[in-house]
């Protein structure tokens, strides 16, 4: 689906003039379509274990197919594209109908998912809606895949047929991981990035894991595997070999520096967080209390954007090495040079000799 390019000019134009006038106001829109999620991740807290208990609580709490419209339909009047999340999204009876739906609206989607049920779907009539698909791929060896999602050993090998179906039915995606102590060997010997390739990928995001506060154990790697770590992705990104690493340099050079991702402000608001219960909380989930949370099926984005805790975001650093929040909180400098490596690695692929002088 090409993107609808004025939609979008209309979208920025309005962010900007509020930019212009001091208001803030988000410009992606992020779904997390239900409570449900299949897998038992130790980082994520979806993984609970006890699926009956979340279950329950999805079929109790989760929007039903026209309070999620509802709710796209307002996001739509702000945002240039969107994440559809979870819990697991493609777990959704409904899920082709919200897709169907946003793209109505003309909004560019990335799905962002674990990949274990895409051969419950119409892959053909999603492929007609999505930009791209982020496969949570935190391991290509099975034995530390199953570790980090806390799957077993037939999920992993279904996962694999699933992505060799996105290829062979040309479905634009790329893979995301998590960085966590089970899955630092294929980062540090590069082995992460030949399988991905071999998969038939060729941009790959990474974050560290950012670690959960209601749990009392951590999965970060300690820092010495840190920063071997970052060294290694810093080399691959150098040598301007596939995959493309999604994030820029500074990310890991920050994290070899500084043993976090640096930036003034936090950038959470440009974003509208829906949770599955159709919620946004401010400024983010780690400020999760009531008087914090605010239904977006009885508020405007007006009315949420203009809360007072979202002061709380201009001073917050709490998120030391979650990707996600290090990007959207860096200077339009940061995106520019890395749009010019993005140009300088395309060249490089197809003109070698011009590269050089890039
Ligand atoms: C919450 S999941 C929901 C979508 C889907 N179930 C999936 O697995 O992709 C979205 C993304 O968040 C990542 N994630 C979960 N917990 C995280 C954490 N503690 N730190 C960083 N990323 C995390 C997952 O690996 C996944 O790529």
């Amino acid at each position: 689906m090409p993107v609808d390019i004025i939609r979008t000019i209309n979208r920025v134009g309005k962010w900007s003039l509020n930019r212009a006038i001091g208001k803030r106001r988000p410009i992606i829109g992020v779904f997390s379509l239900t409570h449900y999620c299949n897998y038992f991740c130790p980082m994520c807290p979806f993984g609970d274990s006890d699926k009956q208990g979340q279950i329950k609580f999805a079929s109790k709490n989760d929007l039903t197919t026209d309070q999620w419209k509802q709710i796209f339909d307002k996001v739509a009047q702000y945002c240039i594209w969107c994440i559809v999340e979870g819990g697991e999204p493609t777990s959704r009876p409904d899920f082709m109908e919200l897709i169907r739906h946003l793209h109505s609206l003309k909004m560019p989607i990335t799905l962002i998912t674990n990949c274990s049920l895409l051969h419950t779907i119409d892959i053909d009539e999603l492929k007609k809606y999505v930009q791209f698909i982020t496969c949570s791929i935190d391991s290509v060896f099975e034995e530390s895949y199953c570790k980090v999602r806390g799957v077993t050993p037939q999920t992993y090998q279904r996962v694999m047929q699933n992505l060799e179906m996105l290829t062979e039915h040309n479905v634009p995606h790329y893979f995301n991981s998590v960085i966590t102590k089970f899955n630092t060997r294929e980062f540090l010997d590069g082995s992460y990035f030949q399988r991905a390739v071999d998969l038939g990928v060729n941009a790959v995001s990474l974050t560290f894991v950012e670690d959960r506060s209601d749990v009392d154990y951590s999965l970060l790697p300690d820092r010495d595997t840190i920063n071997q770590i970052c060294k290694a992705v810093i080399d691959h990104i150098k040598s301007k070999k596939d995959p493309q690493i999604m994030l820029p340099p500074q990310y890991f050079e920050q994290i070899l520096d500084h043993g976090r991702g640096m930036f003034d402000e936090c950038g959470v608001w440009k974003s509208i967080f829906v949770n599955g219960n159709g919620t946004v909380m401010v400024p983010c989930w780690k400020y999760n209390d009531p008087k914090n949370t605010y239904s977006l099926l009885e508020k405007s984005v007006e009315e949420i954007w203009d809360a007072p805790q979202w002061e709380i975001a201009k001073t917050c650093h709490d998120c030391q090495v979650l990707g996600c929040i290090w990007y959207s909180s860096q200077p339009t400098t940061t995106f520019a040079q890395n749009y010019m490596r993005g140009l300088s690695k395309m060249i490089n692929r197809h003109a070698p000799e011009i590269s050089k002088d890039i």
